[in-house]
């Protein structure tokens, strides 16, 4: 069997058989990627409490998981907004609240108590640059600075991204353009299929198939500090959507336009970039390349009638 082939949740399974069950306490469980989250932590026999109370209200958080008593917090709670970032940048008091000072309040209450926080924040937060040019091969690892901040909702990501990294009760990894199993809205693939134009660059991406499951086993390890949450490799826009004309709609056509001409309809910039694997194949090794895994996502899709 190709390795790459391995379904991670099967893997969970049998390590939830050995690894003892753990009692999560989940902010932004009725999010996307939250309420995904929940349903494997469930499935792998583990213990879910959806919290209730706001980030930045600080005595209900503490009291909140007080309570709970959890043997870890998760926060995939913050403002991404809707339709898109761009709505940060008009509610630019919102978004700090909630992705500074409300995730900085999770850690921070959590790290008071040697509570294992794991953040999923974004890797939106650099953009190619001369010494990590387009197809070089060459991502952004973990310990270099970020250097994109076209958008508000980057920056606030950015400036957590800095701050999280002095809380060694933290585990923060770094999704980018999250593509799920279906064509759920927040999902990449259905971003894109649903514009006039898109513009066509290779990106690191984040399949939810492969990597929420990751996170379990990172989480069970108490694994800390900041890993690229992507798979390996880069795929392009035109690749993904010449996927999506094969496998889900041969209909489909779409029209490119170029980076330049998307920042004159867009309030905000946009980052592209390629994050460096290393670390995170290192803590779990069976995360296919990007390529391959949106072949077997879009067959997974055709299997289960998503077209
Ligand atoms: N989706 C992406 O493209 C993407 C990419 C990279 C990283 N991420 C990060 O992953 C995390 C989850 O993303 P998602 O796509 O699952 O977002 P989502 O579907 O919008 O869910 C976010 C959740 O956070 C909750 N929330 C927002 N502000 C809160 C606050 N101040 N206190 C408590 N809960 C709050 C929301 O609850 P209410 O609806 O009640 O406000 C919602 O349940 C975010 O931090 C996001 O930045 C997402």
């Amino acid at each position: 069997m190709n390795r790459f082939m391995l379904n991670i949740a099967t893997l969970i399974m049998l390590l939830g058989s050995i690894v003892q069950a753990d009692t999560y306490l989940i902010f932004g469980a009725k999010g996307w990627i939250g309420s995904k989250l929940t349903v494997i932590l469930e499935q792998n026999g583990d213990t879910v409490i959806k919290a209730q109370s706001r980030l930045e209200n600080r005595q209900d958080v503490a009291k909140e998981i007080d309570a709970a008593s959890p043997d870890c917090v998760v926060n995939a709670a913050g403002v991404t907004g809707r339709p898109n970032v761009d709505w940060c940048e008009d509610h630019k008091q919102e978004t700090v609240r909630a992705n500074i000072i409300g995730a900085l309040n999770l850690a921070d209450i959590c790290y008071m108590r040697n509570i294992h926080m794991t953040n999923f924040g974004t890797g939106c937060i650099y953009e190619y640059d001369e010494h990590h040019s387009v197809n070089s091969g060459i991502g952004f690892t973990e310990e270099e600075k970020p250097n994109f901040d076209g958008s508000y909702y980057s920056k606030t990501k950015s400036m957590l991204n800095e701050l999280l990294h002095d809380y060694p009760n933290v585990l923060n990894l770094r999704l980018r353009m999250p593509i799920s199993d279906d064509l759920h809205e927040r999902s990449f693939i259905t971003k894109i299929i649903g514009y006039k134009k898109v513009i066509n660059v290779p990106n690191s991406m984040s399949v939810l198939y492969d990597l929420l499951p990751a996170s379990v086993i990172m989480m069970k390890n108490r694994l800390t500090g900041i890993y690229n949450f992507v798979n390996p490799g880069t795929i392009s826009h035109n690749e993904i959507l010449d996927l999506y004309t094969e496998y889900i709609d041969p209909s489909f056509t779409y029209a490119n336009f170029s980076v330049a001409e998307q920042d004159l309809i867009l309030k905000s910039k946009r980052s592209n970039n390629e994050l460096d694997t290393t670390k995170l194949l290192s803590a779990v090794s069976t995360i296919p390349p990007i390529k391959e895994s949106m072949v077997q996502l879009f067959k997974r899709m055709v299997a289960a009638g998503k077209k």
